[in-house]
């Protein structure tokens, strides 16, 4: 059983939930639950005090020598910036990669609401160029069911939310014969082995355990309980025959949120007791809200959020009314003084989507030495994430019902196991 400081994963999982539960008691004041990311302060979470808390790696320089070494391209900005700033295990699926075996990747999404904003495609951009660069098979997995327990859903409705933001997911670039996405709702119907994994799981983790790790209450109705095996069972090749034959050994690497680690503590903690491989995952911090780094974007506050749906001017104005700006009242003050880029929600957005290093560490110095201004930030700003939404509405809207079937059927992918 995997250990760290001689307590296993799950357990591990447990002493932070304490730490972190709702109420924000313990040491720390952050909050980075699956439902809820919180801190007091404006510089954001304390994510290297999130990789104590949480057990898992920093995403070191040592280790982002050998990814470029072993794939011989250069990595994705993401990486580099250490916005994918925590792992486990990363480096036993580059050894694995190295030594010419294969893997896959597996990333999802909570279809909750018609539009994903820019937080929700962070992973799958990511997922995408790691998919580029490994040529493997990605899964997706669309948790419908998860929203239908959780949120104020029909079954329907949370379905037909699977498949819109399938189409958004569609829209990234990924390629049919390279990728399969599923509704956990249909593929149950359609794969004797989904169930069959889950109900593997189900039966490894006991109600304590998932208590510890989720702080599920008395009064929480059991379908919440038994749901963190439905998020865990897509780790396990064996769970899609049709995609990797009768193996039971092809490891994966899991890109998401740092919030979504909850459920693959319990994942590694039971992959061995089941025979199977341990996935390896890379966690991306949070695009903060545009109000600030005290919460991250998020679809239960529509202010906090730029949507992939929203119009250029829908976009500028919000950049301007809201994004948190860390420059001076004045600008006599702003040009003496220098502006905070450490608390800047513009600049902080910048790291995300300009890909161009020179570039950023210009308006880095530009702005911390006052010579740029906050209006003018923002336009750099508001002009990148204008053409990058337009540039995602246009392939949205070539993504056709036809398409979508295609991508959710379960099928063979190009590769042969
Ligand atoms: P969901 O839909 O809440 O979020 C989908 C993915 O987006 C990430 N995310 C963000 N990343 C950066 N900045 C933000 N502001 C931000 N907001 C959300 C999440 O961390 C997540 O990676 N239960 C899951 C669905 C799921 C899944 C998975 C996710 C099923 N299997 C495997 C990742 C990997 C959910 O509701 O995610």
């Amino acid at each position: 059983m995997a250990e760290i400081n001689g307590i296993t994963e799950t357990l591990a999982a447990a002493a932070i939930n304490g730490e972190t539960s709702a109420a924000g008691a313990g040491d720390s004041d952050d909050v980075v639950t699956p439902w809820n990311v919180q801190t007091k302060s404006a510089a954001g979470v304390d994510y290297t005090k999130l990789i104590r808390l949480f057990g898992s790696q920093p995403v070191e320089t040592a280790l982002l020598d050998k990814f470029e070494q072993v794939t011989g391209k250069p990595m994705p900005h993401l990486l580099r910036r250490k916005i994918f700033f925590s792992h486990r295990d990363l480096d036993q699926i580059l050894n694995v990669y190295s030594s010419k075996k294969p893997f896959y990747l597996y990333t999802g999404r909570g279809p909750s609401g018609e539009a994903m904003h820019l937080g929700h495609l962070i992973p799958f951009l990511f997922t995408k160029q790691l998919q580029d660069l490994f040529d493997i098979p990605l899964v997706i997995q669309l948790t419908d069911d998860e929203k239908f327990l959780w949120k104020d859903l029909t079954l329907e409705k949370a379905n037909e939310l699977a498949k819109e933001n399938a189409k958004d997911i569609i829209a990234v670039g990924f390629d049919p014969e390279k990728t399969f996405i599923f509704s956990d709702l249909d593929f149950m119907a359609q794969e004797p082995s989904f169930y069959r994994n889950i109900l593997r799981v189900q039966k490894a983790v006991t109600y304590s355990q998932a208590k510890g790790v989720f702080g599920f209450t008395e009064s929480d109705h059991i379908g919440k309980v038994g749901f963190p095996a439905i998020q865990a069972v897509p780790a396990f090749c064996s769970t899609f025959p049709f995609i990797f034959g009768k193996r039971k050994d092809i490891p994966c690497l899991i890109p998401c949120g740092i919030d979504q680690d909850p459920y693959f503590r319990i994942t590694r903690d039971v992959a061995p007791k089941l025979g199977f491989c341990k996935p390896s995952l890379l966690h991306s911090s949070f695009i903060p809200s545009l109000q600030g780094a005290q919460t991250k974007m998020s679809s239960s506050d529509p202010q906090s959020s730029i949507y992939l749906t929203d119009t250029p001017a829908q976009i500028k104005n919000k950049i301007n009314k809201y994004a948190f700006s860390g420059g001076r009242q004045t600008v006599e003050e702003h040009r003496e003084k220098g502006g905070d880029c450490d608390v800047d929600i513009s600049y902080q957005y910048l790291t995300f989507f300009l890909e161009d290093d020179a570039r950023l560490e210009q308006i880095r110095q530009d702005y911390t030495n006052g010579k740029l201004l906050t209006g003018e930030l923002k336009k750099e700003l508001i002009v990148l994430l204008q053409a990058l939404v337009q540039d995602h509405q246009k392939r949205r809207a070539a993504v056709t019902d036809e398409m979508v079937e295609q991508f959710m059927k379960p099928r063979k992918l190009k590769y042969d196991y």
